[in-house]
């Protein structure tokens, strides 16, 4: 079979505009989860930075080591929104406390480790790669 130049180069630019119109409008199908307030989970986000929490922990794997990763903490079995709540009222022998935290920042950032949690896993052994070479939850 001979396939023109021309004919080649249209073929791959509809592939190329059909598969990025697919990765635009995966966000518009993907459901909303009601039972995160992202404006409260976008402004624990600014509460996150503002007190460095980064500087020893993970989220997804990313930032210093001193700490855990806190990506899932939230729905980790035996841990969750007390266990978070806690760690920030006392801290402990390596972890500074932050009892002086405003009460909404507190809520603002439980939110966000909420969200965070929610977005996907950072245990790799929970991915699968799809044939699109999307990273799935299992
Ligand atoms: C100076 C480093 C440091 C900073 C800054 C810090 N942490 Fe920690 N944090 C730690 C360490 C170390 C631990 C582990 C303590 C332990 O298990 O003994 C910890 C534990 C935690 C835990 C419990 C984790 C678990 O798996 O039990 C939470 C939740 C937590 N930190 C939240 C925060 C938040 C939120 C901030 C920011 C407001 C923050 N930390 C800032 C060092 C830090």
């Amino acid at each position: 079979m001979n396939i023109k130049p021309l004919t080649l180069f249209i073929l791959l630019c509809v592939c190329f505009l059909t598969y990025s119109f697919s990765i635009y409008l995966q966000p518009i199908f993907t459901k909303q989860d009601i039972s995160i307030d992202i404006h409260k989970a976008i402004n624990g986000r600014l509460v996150w930075q503002k007190y460095n929490c980064q500087s020893c922990h993970q989220l997804y794997g990313l930032g210093g080591y001193l700490g855990p990763d806190l990506t899932n903490i939230y729905s980790k079995k035996g841990k969750g929104e007390p266990l978070i709540r806690a760690f920030i009222y006392t801290g402990n022998v390596v972890m500074p406390s932050y009892g002086h935290m405003p009460e909404n920042e507190i809520n603002e950032l439980v939110e966000f480790l909420k969200q965070a949690d929610k977005s996907g896993s950072v245990d790799y052994n929970t991915f699968n790669i799809s044939y699109t070479g999307m990273i799935e939850q299992k």
